[in-house]
């Protein structure tokens, strides 16, 4: 029997932020993702949901995992998919965000994915437009895809999100993916834990419903879920850690750090890793405990859904 309490469809058009979404929505989203993984491991692997539309990825910033991943969403549900590249794009010769956006919506694209390095602008950029916008990522506030994936990896492997204990380790002060995942598990049930260095942690942090640690070891303790993030070296001036090298001997993830979590803890990273850095490759590539790269074949599975999901919302509009 459907769960009467998953909506048919989203409420808004755009996906920029998971604080906008709902825990039913979460869900709806989620089963979606869950209905096209097997599509994707299949020999033959297009369908024709999106047959007609034109989807735009739109990046001012660089990407591997999240521009791949709608490109290929895009075309495994058979929409035409296009890459603009913003390095010989006329942004070059001096063409504002606003300007760009609303001269590719004059072709009338039916979702534009957006990433961009200021919190804001993929917001911005949506009030202009009238095809669907996808956050793919602005500045240190939110990369909501990326909390979607997690939570549907985590699902999948531990059956639900409720009640787990997950801890997001690392430069959370500069990142989108640890906001967009605190709300994401908050609003499911999770308890979240936030470990990093004071200088790495954004003011009032507990606001958001985490418990903080400064010590690696003390927020490991039982955890279900360990979260580790990447130091954005490129979004900070000044020094926020005294060197690589001593934050991983403080914060890097390694076999003795991970002994005292749960025996079973699973370990993410979206992606891109600094092996060395936060993470030890002996934990990284553990086949047993390490679901980074199931994170990756999921990240298309999400992306499908939010496609799919958007697109039916423009359909109940009478959008083209
Ligand atoms: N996780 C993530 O957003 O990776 P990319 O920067 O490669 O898209």
């Amino acid at each position: 029997m459907p769960d009467s309490s998953v909506p048919e469809r989203l409420r808004q058009r755009h996906l920029l932020a998971i604080s906008d979404l709902s825990e039913a929505e979460i869900t709806l989203l989620l089963d979606c993702a869950d209905s096209y993984v097997e599509q994707s491991r299949q020999p033959d692997k297009k369908s024709s949901q999106l047959r007609g539309r034109t989807v735009i990825n739109l990046f001012f910033e660089n990407s591997t995992r999240t521009r791949t991943s709608f490109e290929v969403a895009g075309k495994r549900l058979g929409a035409d998919t296009v890459n603009m590249s913003v390095g010989s794009s006329s942004i070059k010769k001096g063409e504002t965000l606003i300007d760009t956006a609303l001269t590719l919506n004059a072709m009338h694209p039916d979702v534009l994915i957006v990433r961009h390095p200021e919190s804001g602008a993929v917001e911005l950029l949506s009030q202009k437009v009238s095809a669907a916008v996808i956050n793919g990522g602005d500045g240190s506030h939110e990369h909501p895809t990326q909390a979607l994936l997690d939570a549907l990896t985590i699902r999948r492997r531990v059956g639900r999100l409720a009640g787990l204990k997950v801890a997001i380790c690392g430069d959370i002060m500069h990142s989108r993916v640890a906001r967009s995942n605190i709300h994401l598990l908050n609003i499911m049930g999770a308890q979240v834990r936030a470990i990093a260095p004071p200088t790495l942690l954004p003011p009032a942090i507990e606001r958001l419903g985490v418990a903080v640690f400064h010590d690696m070891r003390a927020g490991l303790e039982g955890a279900d879920i360990v979260m580790m993030l990447r130091l954005q070296l490129e979004r900070m001036q000044g020094s926020f850690v005294p060197s690589t090298r001593e934050y991983y001997r403080l914060y890097g993830l390694d076999r003795d750090k991970l002994s005292v979590a749960n025996p079973e803890a699973l370990i993410m990273h979206p992606g891109p890793m600094n092996r060395g850095v936060e993470i030890d490759s002996d934990v990284a590539d553990d086949i047993n405990r390490s679901v980074i790269l199931d994170q990756v074949e999921l990240g298309v599975a999400v992306r499908m859904a939010c496609l799919d999901q958007l697109t039916r919302v423009l359909d109940a509009e009478g959008g083209d």
